[in-house]
């Protein structure tokens, strides 16, 4: 069990003491702001199962069960999806808190919502090989790999190129502004591991085929219109990277003022990730975690995301942990020592953790 999860379990036991203002509390939280605010957004509508109980039936509750299809959670083909919260939903409601470290409840609470109706990516959560997901070792590792752990196989030292597509771009960003973003983006990973990105003019001959797409656009995952699904990539060695061109993507949030704009630079490191080979962390830092917020900016490599990907390429033997990096380290550090105390000392620890 996460230490995570420990700490999370007594902040929302905190949260539901009767005297504790947590109603109030929600009400400052950016998001409950986005949803109030924006009504067409993507899964907004998912806000009236807040609380729906087992063995209700709301109208639409099909609609969640499709989403929970969807990123992997209910594996039912073909089925018609009834309104009833069924035995199926719950599983799947289970599996979702656990896999993206909420609080396991089985129940639409708040925190599940919340997470529900965030941005995402369009990657599947279970198509993946959990059996790093291990506290055996004295780290917990969270990261995850395909079905398979497919990589890239050139010979080393590996080279792989990039290009966008030559049809397929947004016209609001300099096209220099996102080569930029995108050259940033992979430097984070090549400085990991011992693999080399260039940009490629010929798009057709480039490994990696980067492109902005509206609604259906031939492969299979049709994008949604306004966040929802903001971006998904193949799997290697296949190499496509599609951003939802119904997006406000963002270089700067000081030059885009929309409530709904997206970091590309953060999507964009995240999606590399994937055509590297990593699937989805359930640790919430991570870059390679599923949802991101609007407006919020998550480009850095995370000790997870590191170990992930070096654990699949090998690790560059230019590759220095920096001092958030080494931070990142020092904690987990810390909460797995406190995590051996518990039964006995759980409680004080889970308190201590909680002032620091
Ligand atoms: C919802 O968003 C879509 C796409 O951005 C737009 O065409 C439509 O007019 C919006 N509807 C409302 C009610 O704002
Ligand atoms: C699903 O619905 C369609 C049309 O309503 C029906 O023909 C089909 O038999 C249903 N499938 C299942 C598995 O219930
Ligand atoms: C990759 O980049 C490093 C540092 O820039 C360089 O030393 C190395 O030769 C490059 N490898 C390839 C295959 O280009
Ligand atoms: C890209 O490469 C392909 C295959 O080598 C070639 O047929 C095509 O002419 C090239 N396109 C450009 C624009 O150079
Ligand atoms: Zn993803
Ligand atoms: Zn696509």
């Amino acid at each position: 069990m996460s230490p995570y999860y420990h700490t999370f379990a007594l902040f929302i036991l905190l949260l539901s003491l009767p005297s504790f203002p947590a109603r109030i509390l929600q009400q400052n939280d950016p998001l409950t702001e986005l949803t109030a605010d924006i009504q067409n957004n993507t899964w907004h509508a998912f806000v009236k199962f807040l609380d729906a109980g087992k063995g209700t039936q709301v109208t639409g509750m099909s609609e969640l069960k499709k989403y929970f299809q969807r990123f992997g959670y209910l594996s039912i083909p073909d089925q018609n999806f009834t309104d009833f919260f069924d035995q199926d939903l719950e599983s799947a409601v289970l599996s979702y808190q656990k896999n993206l470290g909420l609080t396991v409840t089985g129940k639409l609470d708040d925190e599940t919502m919340n997470e529900i109706m965030l941005p995402r990516c369009g990657m599947s959560d279970a198509a993946h090989d959990h059996t790093h997901s291990s506290s055996l070792l004295h780290t917990t590792k969270n990261y995850a790999y395909f079905y398979g752990r497919p990589r890239w196989t050139k010979s080393s030292p590996m080279m792989l190129t990039y290009s966008f597509s030559p049809n397929s771009m947004i016209d609001y960003i300099d096209a220099s502004e996102i080569r930029s973003v995108f050259k940033r983006s992979f430097s984070r990973w090549s400085s990991a591991i011992p693999v080399n990105f260039t940009e490629a003019d010929n798009y057709s001959t480039a490994d990696i085929k980067i492109g902005f797409y509206n609604g259906d656009h031939g492969d299979g995952e049709p994008f949604d219109g306004v966040l929802g699904v903001l971006a998904h990539a193949f799997s290697p060695e296949n190499g496509r990277f599609h951003l939802d061109a119904a997006e406000t993507w963002a270089v700067d949030f000081d030059d885009q003022r929309s409530r709904v704009a997206v970091d590309l630079e953060s999507v964009a490191t995240h999606e590399i990730g994937h055509v590297l080979g990593l699937a989805h962390s359930k640790v919430k830092d991570a870059v390679m975690y599923p949802s991101l917020s609007p407006r919020t900016k998550k480009r850095d490599l995370k000790l997870d995301d590191v170990e992930g990907v070096q654990a699949l390429y090998g690790s560059n033997p230019n590759f220095k942990y920096t001092s958030s990096l080494e931070h990142d380290m020092s904690s987990s550090k810390r909460r797995t020592s406190s995590l051996k105390w518990t039964p006995f000392f759980g409680m004080v620890a889970l308190v201590f953790s909680l002032c620091l």
